[in-house]
């Protein structure tokens, strides 16, 4: 392909790329917006491949295109929806390990030289001295070619920044993933923060030398790997402690925050390869991830630098069970006696409906009580699930028509003129302590008020707590009943209970 075709095709690709993020941004549109991503990653791949000459570099492209793609297609068909989050956080660590790649890569494609020694023999004529010299100047120039000398100092500054941004973004990631996956015996990836004596200074300190480094970097003659290597190693312990120092019901946040590293460690990566499309696509990445993560931020009310030097779980921990008070257990009969003596219902879904995968029992119950002229509608917190727009998905999934599932804020005041809420596996997203308790680690974060309904019925299989380790007073109130079981099982009880 030629040249102007090929900047052709990345416009276009870039193009795709935004009606993706535009289309996915709503749900009737999602299915349109991931065509769209699909179509324009295809159009860069195939203009990229087009620059590639054939020889054995070719070869190992397309076997690496081959073995990546097969890689992808296998697991992408085989995570589960609540696994997600932990996928995520998996490819940002590809971007951030590739951004350091491709930085180590253009720094020694520059090859600078010192500057050349010339032996000049005593008896060299003027002739011959002048001719010994441009020998050396042009040995210094042609490995210097590359970079026209005015940008060397750009460019470097874009290797070291990349260099900085992947290595934050790979190790962030990796921890990141442990975190939500739950299951890794070491400390930082145990979902409470990690809490290092002097944490923020030592965040400070890496900031501060790596500063340090990068100008050392920039204003020597001739640049040393050294600095390279050292700020790596830092960014590698900076990325991990920034991370292992987040709270589980801070991770949401993070995973987004990382989404948007990755994008600016691809951008960076654009510059260095001196690629557009590159350049474009990480920023859209880096600033819709930033733009979400300012977004999450609000809907649980914590400012974004509070996310960043530390998660939920410094504050005093919260009440234990015992202390709470009794609670009050409903079988799955009664709750659907309770159901049909009901006129308006809520559900309020969470991480525990797509766990038990009771998405498609939910939307039969749904159409039951509709049957029976029952009002009901979902009520979606913003962080429920383990991913923006989880309940979402699984609801559409279900077939749930969008018109009955509302946002927080759409259904928040309507809970006190409710006869039923029923509570399918959501805890951290319904608890009051949030709003009534100031001491709780969770408080200030909105919350979907269910307890101001007449009747609150929670879906769980025990009193755990929920992903913030943080226990729930809605369970002890004296409107509230748990319902114990797998809610899948639990629903479809119900459903054939309420009969005809
Ligand atoms: P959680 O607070 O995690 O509570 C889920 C509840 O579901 C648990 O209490 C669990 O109790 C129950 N459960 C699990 N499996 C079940 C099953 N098979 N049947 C019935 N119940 C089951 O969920 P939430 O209210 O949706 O809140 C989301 C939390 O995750 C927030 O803290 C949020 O910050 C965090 N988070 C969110 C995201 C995003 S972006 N949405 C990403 C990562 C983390 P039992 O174990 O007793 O059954």
């Amino acid at each position: 392909m030629s040249f102007g075709i090929v900047h052709v095709a990345y416009i276009l690709a870039a193009l795709m790329f935004i009606m993706a993020l535009a289309g996915l941004s709503k749900q009737e549109t999602a299915k349109l917006g991931c065509m769209s991503g699909i179509v324009g990653m295809v159009i860069a791949l195939v203009a990229t491949f087009s620059e590639v000459e054939t020889g054995q570099g070719f070869t190992f492209i397309v076997a690496a295109m081959v073995i990546g793609g097969c890689i992808g297609l296998y697991v992408a068909r085989k995570v589960a929806m609540t696994q997600m989050p932990e996928m995520i956080a998996c490819l940002h660590s590809f971007v951030g390990l590739a951004a350091v790649l491709v930085g180590y890569n253009s720094f020694l494609e520059i090859g600078i030289v010192a500057p050349t020694t010339v032996t000049i023999p005593a008896n060299a004529s003027i002739a011959q001295i002048n001719e010994l010299l441009d020998a050396a100047k042009n040995v210094a120039e042609a490995a210097n070619s590359a970079i026209p000398p005015g940008e060397l100092g750009i460019h470097l500054a874009e290797i070291f920044l990349g260099i900085f941004i992947g290595a934050v973004t790979f190790t962030g990631s990796i921890v990141a993933y442990g975190k939500l996956n739950g299951t890794y015996k070491l400390s930082i990836f145990k979902s409470a923060p990690l809490t290092l004596p002097g944490g923020n200074w030592l965040n400070l300190g890496a900031l501060v030398i790596s500063l340090t480094l990068m100008i050392w970097f920039l204003v020597e003659e001739q640049p040393s790997i050294a600095c390279l290597i050292i700020m790596t190693i830092i960014a590698f312990l900076f990325g991990i402690h920034l991370v292992a120092a987040i709270g589980g019901a801070d991770m949401p946040v993070v995973i987004s925050m990382l989404n948007s590293y990755s994008g600016w460690a691809a951008a960076a990566s654009g510059f260095m390869l001196d690629n557009d499309l590159l350049i474009v696509t990480g920023a859209l990445v880096g600033s819709s991830g930033a733009i979400l993560s300012y977004i999450m931020c609000k809907a649980m009310n914590r400012s974004f630098i509070s996310v960043i030097a530390g998660g939920f779980g410094n504050a005093p921990v919260s009440q234990k069970e015992e202390e709470m008070g009794e609670y009050r257990e409903l079988k799955a009969p009664e709750v659907a006696d309770l159901l049909k003596n009901s006129s308006s219902v809520i559900i309020a879904p969470g991480y525990g409906m797509a766990v038990a995968q009771a998405q498609n029992a939910v939307a039969s119950l749904t159409e039951k009580l509709k049957a029976r002229g029952i009002e009901v509608r979902f009520a979606i917190h913003p962080v429920a699930g383990r991913l923006p727009g989880h309940m979402n998905v699984l609801l559409a999934e279900a077939k749930v028509p969008y018109d009955i599932v509302l946002e927080m804020d759409e259904i928040n005041d309507d809970f006190e003129n409710t006869d039923t809420v029923l509570v399918i596996g959501a805890n951290d997203t319904v608890n009051p302590a949030a709003a009534e308790d100031p001491t709780s680690p969770i408080a200030g974060m909105p919350v979907l008020e269910v307890w101001k309904a007449h009747n609150v019925v929670v879906f769980k299989r025990s009193m755990n707590p929920g992903y913030a380790g943080v226990q729930n007073p809605l369970f002890f109130k004296d409107n509230s009943a748990m319902c114990f079981g797998d809610a899948k099982k639990t629903v479809e009880e119900i459903v054939a209970a309420i009969g005809d």
